[in-house]
């Protein structure tokens, strides 16, 4: 199943993008470091143009700590500015101001030349749904910040953040959509959470998410669910189902009839998995 957002989603997204962008010296875009690629927008490159930009690989205290290393390496070598960060707890935050500062160095050093005071740095936090965007922007403000829609009496007019340093941020953060046509993107995005269950069918999720368990955390899965031995062939789905199914056995996920509930069994292995129970993983590397 591909899923479709509505295409004048993305053209609105795209425009209040592009008229913040005239408001602002930097983009900083926010990345899931568990799936750097799937939470990107295709079409950032070509909405950004040459807008300097930080990276941000948000929730790095869920994904794989060498993934996240060859993460920032590839950034790094594509010419942008990338950073780990966790939002939630606020690990790596405190070191944006600084990164922003190098991506704006020559811009900042030519004001000073010119016996100018340079005035402070402002910013707009971009990334998908679910990335983290309010959570980091109220971790750089010390509080919560609320849309300003929401508050009455509050003028519409743009209002900015300050962050206690030389950097303001923008207060709505810019929305953009993953690319939906790969469906495997749907699916990594599923498995983090990124993804309502309602869209795609939990079990398809479960399979996949056990499928890139097995292949890439092999031994910790096995541990988990007491599977002596992994499938030969992991591309046979019936060997999947089967393993499926001895998971659900595991956690007394059984309908009458001592038949596995498939669908229960799915649902307690992406709560496990999302709560950390199987430890750190990510979802992509470069170049895999
Ligand atoms: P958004 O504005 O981009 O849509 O994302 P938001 O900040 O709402 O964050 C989405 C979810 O991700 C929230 O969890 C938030 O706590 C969590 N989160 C954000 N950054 C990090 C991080 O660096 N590490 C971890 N582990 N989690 C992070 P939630 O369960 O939806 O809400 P809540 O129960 O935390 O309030």
């Amino acid at each position: 199943m591909t899923i479709q957002w509505f295409p004048g989603h993305m053209t609105k997204a795209r425009r209040q993008i592009e008229d913040k962008l005239k408001l602002i010296d930097v983009v900083i875009e926010l990345l899931d470091a568990r799936l750097p690629l799937s939470s990107r927008n295709p079409m950032i490159d070509d909405i950004l143009k040459d807008k300097p930009r930080l990276i941000i690989l948000n929730k790095s205290d869920l994904a794989d700590a060498e993934a996240t290393k060859k993460w920032l390496a590839y950034f790094r070598a594509e010419g942008h500015v990338a950073h780990p960060v966790d939002a939630s707890t606020g690990s790596g935050v405190k070191e944006i101001p600084d990164q922003v500062r190098l991506l704006l160095k020559e811009k900042i050093d030519r004001q000073i030349a010119k016996g100018m005071n340079p005035r402070a740095m402002r910013a707009l936090i971009v990334g998908i749904p679910n990335v983290g965007k309010s959570t980091l922007i109220n971790r750089m403000a010390g509080k919560n910040i609320a849309a300003t829609g929401d508050r009455p009496g509050v003028t519409k007019g743009q209002q900015w953040i300050k962050t206690g340093g030389d950097l303001e941020l923008l207060d709505t953060p810019g929305i953009l959509w993953p690319k939906f046509e790969d469906q495997m993107v749907g699916y990594r995005l599923a498995i983090t959470g990124a993804i309502r269950e309602e869209i795609l069918n939990v079990e398809d999720i479960a399979f996949y998410a056990i499928k890139f368990l097995m292949q890439d955390y092999g031994d910790r899965f096995k541990e988990r669910y007491g599977i002596e031995k992994l499938p030969e062939d992991l591309d046979n789905p019936d060997e999947i189902v089967t393993v499926m199914e001895a998971i659900g056995r595991k956690r007394g996920c059984l309908v009458s009839g001592g038949r596995v509930d498939l669908e229960k069994a799915s649902r307690t292995l992406l709560h496990e998995l999302r709560a950390g129970k199987l430890g750190r993983f990510s979802l992509e590397a470069p170049g895999k």
